[in-house]
């Protein structure tokens, strides 16, 4: 009775949360937003669904590309200059830094286009079109055959239609998606450029200002920008880095206004949210918040209190490790928020709810199987997902195995001496055994510990038991292997004795158990999880027509809207949804390396030389905002209900990092840089006035 009790009102609670999300959740499909276009307009947006997206016309999505393989940028002038993140162009400016050149501490301003520096293996792709092709990709399948037939009918049908949508050449490149769990497939064409150029990055300490501490947070005063131009042959297509190619002439770019936004005020974010797990049944988010989560911010860490303890004590070593420290201790952060976020929201007893009411209905609409079938399908596979993890975060994360495997590959595609020459200085201008070689014996002591021992790798047993302990193991390991000193070089192209190297044999071990012992079981499993998923999903649009679903994000164009808007992180304080330069002159301090901005910064701060760039005499810095966002929208254009750029987006705030599983109105917030911060450091501090003369301004 009282158990009854419990569940009326938990699903009350999630029914009255599901309906105020409405508000602002979501990731909309481009293509489809004329279905949404008269809500955004209700809050505020003046412009039309074919000024978003349109295939016959220059639209807002020809100036917005995908930076890399993770991030979003756009395009702000005539002549392809490219506006995204510092932490998305971080990998780029650390690698062009060193000693001498230190970019990440002094900053980078190319100050003519002679200076502008390439980037080998950086691209960013336009999204031509995309289009529905789920009867083509279907074509041959019919209800009943096994996953496995469905797979390669999808996969061929896949192959096919990328062949012909990308047989013109030029740059073109298509990818086919799933959406909805396989309900449904789109093929989204895209042009990739290669011959992307650094152009500016303002120093670390105003582009990660706040560093880890406040990653994540708000109040916020991260200048989180760098800027690249895109490059193009004479005749504007897609080229690979030549000294002849010429600035890139887009279909479209923002104009840029300078009045700012306010509380209440419309906002939308346009790009690539990466991924996102809403429709998964509680099962899912039980392993995520209770298991995964747990587990691996545990081993992270480990690593980070090892990378940190270096990093402080050696200049050279915090250059070697930013980019990598970074990338550990974000993922470890956000996990945090996202824990707390699911157990505040009380996500797992709210799904049981949600499926309690659908598994009322399913029986009759011929979904009465799915719910169960599903629940013990995730328990069966959470031994093999918790080792998968567990893998992923140990073993598979030693540096020194990673670099041994890389060079046994090239030695079995029979690379030349330069290549082996590219590897060895890529890998070594990074590097620092003692670092990798502690956080290998931590590791490999938490695996011995936290992975039942019949599932351990045999390998590993008979190392733990030959050394005795981890950290014996490390010794001889690291004493033994040629990979740990670049003075070994030469023998790098001897395959009988990379194949015999310890590092390299301990790699191998691993992934043969791997592929062996764990994946195929793990992916027998999913694939049966895809089905019921597929039928779930199904289920959900059905038991609420009324509901409008937006596809899980899978890295896929997608507009987000909201608007300006503050919040309450704990009983008892309301944040502002806005921060001024003053708030980056309260956290100033010399003493701590994360907050040392620039002296020239004070000095223009003290002699209020803010140029045209304020608001109320202040500069504006940053601002938060409801829009619906996920890892990937870095970098993406923040758009005023007049379609011009007000900000670039960069963060969520950390109690609602759990959007990604559950959005919830009160906590969920996107933060995005204000965009007269970037124009004042361009301005005032890079004194790169250049570059703000090619920008269009609105107002
Ligand atoms: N949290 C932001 C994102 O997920 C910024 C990351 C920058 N990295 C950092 N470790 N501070 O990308
Ligand atoms: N900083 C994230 C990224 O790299 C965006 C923030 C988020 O996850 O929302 O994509």
């Amino acid at each position: 009775m009282r158990h009854l009790f419990l569940s009326v009102i938990l699903s009350a609670a999630f029914l009255t949360a599901s309906v105020t999300a409405l508000a602002d959740e979501g990731m909309w499909l481009p293509s489809l937003i004329s279905q949404r276009i008269s809500d955004m307009q209700d809050k505020g947006f003046k412009l039309s669904a074919e000024d978003i997206y349109s295939i016959n016309q220059a639209s807002l999505k020809d100036a917005v590309v995908l930076f890399g393989r993770g991030c979003t940028g756009e395009i702000i002038s005539s002549e392809g200059l490219l506006l995204t993140n510092h932490h998305c162009g971080y990998g780029q400016i650390q690698k062009h830094s060193s000693l001498e050149h230190d970019y990440l501490k002094d900053g980078f301003w190319a100050m003519d286009r002679s200076e502008e520096l390439p980037n080998d293996g950086l691209t960013v792709s336009f999204l031509e079109r995309m289009d529905d092709v789920t009867s083509a990709v279907l074509d041959g399948y019919s209800a009943g055959m096994s996953e496995a037939a469905r797979d390669s009918i999808v996969r061929s049908n896949s192959a096919r239609l990328i062949k012909n949508a990308t047989a013109d050449g030029n740059g073109l490149r298509a990818t086919v998606e799933s959406l909805y769990y396989g309900n449904s497939y789109y093929i989204f064409i895209y042009r990739e450029f290669s011959d992307v150029r650094l152009v500016g990055a303002p120093p670390s300490s105003i582009g990660k200002f706040g560093g880890d501490t406040d990653n994540w947070m708000w109040p916020r005063h991260t200048g989180d920008f760098s800027i690249f131009r895109i490059y193009a042959d004479k005749d504007n297509n897609p080229a690979p880095y030549s000294e002849d190619n010429v600035p890139y002439r887009p279909k479209r770019y923002f104009k840029i206004s300078l009045s700012g936004v306010g509380e209440g005020d419309f906002t939308f974010v346009y790009g690539f949210p990466g991924r996102t797990q809403e429709y998964i049944m509680s099962e899912g988010v039980r392993y995520v918040s209770e298991v995964s989560d747990p587990h691996k911010i545990a081993l992270r860490t480990k690593r980070l209190d090892i990378q940190r303890k270096y990093m402080e004590s050696d200049r050279a070593v915090r250059i070697q490790y930013a980019s990598k420290n970074a990338g550990v201790a974000n993922a470890w952060k956000k996990w945090q928020g996202e824990m707390k976020g699911i157990n505040r929201l009380g996500t797992v007893q709210a799904k049981r709810a949600y499926e309690k009411r659908f598994s009322g209905w399913a029986e009759s609409a011929g979904y009465g199987d799915v719910l169960w079938k599903l629940d013990s399908l995730y328990k069966a596979a959470e031994p093999y997902s918790f080792i998968q993890d567990y893998y992923m975060e140990t073993a598979y994360t030693v540096e020194l195995a990673r670099f041994a495997r890389s060079v046994m590959s090239l030695n079995s595609k029979g690379a030349s001496e330069e290549e082996f020459d590219a590897a060895a200085d890529a890998f070594y201008k990074d590097y620092y055994m003692p670092i990798d070689k502690e956080c290998f014996v931590a590791v490999m002591d938490a695996f011995d510990r936290n992975v039942p021992e019949d599932f351990q790798p045999a390998y590993f047993r008979d190392m733990m038991s030959e050394y005795g302990s981890a950290a014996v193991w490390a010794d001889a390991l690291f004493a033994e292997s040629m990979f740990t000193d670049r003075c070994n070089r030469m023998r790098f192209t001897d395959s009988s004795a990379v194949a015999d190297d310890p590092a390299v044999v301990f790699s191998m071990e691993f992934s043969r158990w791997y592929s062996r012992d764990i994946y195929p079981e793990l992916s027998r499993i999913g694939r049966e999880i895809t089905l019921l998923n597929r039928e779930y999903m199904k289920g959900q649009m059905e038991f609420e027509p009324e509901k409008a679903f937006y596809p899980d994000a899978n890295l896929t164009l997608r507009v987000a809207y909201g608007q300006v808007a503050g919040y309450s992180p704990s009983d008892g304080i309301y944040y502002e949804p806005y921060s001024t330069i003053d708030g980056i002159m309260e956290k100033d301090n010399p003493e701590i390396y994360d907050y040392n901005i620039p002296q020239k910064l004070r000095e223009l701060y003290a002699s209020e030389d803010f140029g045209k760039w304020t608001e109320d005499g202040r500069v504006p810095v940053c601002f938060i905002a409801t829009n619906h966002t996920s890892g990937g929208n870095s970098g993406s254009p923040v758009i005023n209900a007049d379609g011009n750029l007000v900000g670039i987006n960069f963060d969520r705030v950390w109690e609602g990092t759990m959007s990604d599983i559950a959005f919830d109105p009160a906590y969920c917030r996107n933060i995005s840089l204000d965009i007269r911060y970037v124009l004042f450091i361009i301005d005032r501090l890079a004194g790169a006035a250049h570059l703000i003369e090619e920008m269009e301004f609105a107002d």
